[in-house]
């Protein structure tokens, strides 16, 4: 199909938005098997950061594979598919002055690299959400993997379905070794390092 799409140039930047704001925009990538703790973290961490008066927003799987992927399953292709759509909206976040904060288990490096060259270079940041999955399936915040196990849910992350680790993530944060306040901890200390926070 010939398409004749011409980008407008918007006068107003991203580095306009980020002086207004007074903090850095990126985007933290939680990624990690389900039960892992990446909303968990996620949440936390955002309740810091608006009390610290930075402008964020939560992408996960409430808010995504219920409206912008509902029409996406768990296939290798669907999970491709949803993520390249999240990695494009959190590249508009970023584009806004947001922190946004990505939770989805993104079993596919592939995928998350794909992401990482959305966006210029040091605005993604992967943070490996790292726990034993004996740890993931005891938790079982959702009773999938139960369900799982007894082969109701087929294709199941860690279960009957890869998981790809990270190979050189900026953050790694192993949840059934830090408390979720140590966890938050290591975040902020790594946005401050990097000057994301708000300078006033
Ligand atoms: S991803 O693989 O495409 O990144 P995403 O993070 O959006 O997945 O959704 C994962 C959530 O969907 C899990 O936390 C779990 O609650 C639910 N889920 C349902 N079926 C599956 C499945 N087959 N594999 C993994 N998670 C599943």
């Amino acid at each position: 199909m010939e398409r004749f799409v011409i980008p407008h140039e918007h006068e107003i930047t991203k580095e306009d938005r980020r002086s207004l704001n007074k903090h850095g925009s990126l985007i933290l990538w939680f990624t990690g098997l389900p039960s892992s703790g990446k909303s968990t973290i996620a949440n936390e961490l955002e309740k810091k950061l608006i009390t610290l008066g930075t402008r964020t927003y939560i992408l996960d799987g409430d808010n995504v594979r219920m409206g912008l992927c509902k029409d996406l399953g768990f296939s290798e292709e669907d999970r491709g598919e949803n993520i390249r759509r999240i990695g494009e909206v959190s590249k508009l976040f970023v584009d806004s002055g947001c922190i946004v904060l990505s939770a989805f288990v993104s079993p596919y490096i592939v995928d998350r690299d794909a992401v990482r060259g959305l966006v210029e270079e040091g605005e993604f940041v992967e943070v490996f959400v790292d726990a034993p999955l004996a740890v993931c399936e005891e938790r079982d915040v959702k009773g999938l993997y139960k369900k799982a196990r007894e082969g109701i849910i087929k294709g199941f992350t860690g279960i009957d379905d890869p998981y790809e680790a990270p190979l050189s993530p900026e953050i790694t944060i192993d949840t059934s070794k830090l408390s979720l306040e140590e966890g938050v901890d290591v975040l902020l200390a790594y946005l401050e390092k990097r000057g994301a926070l708000p300078s006033n």
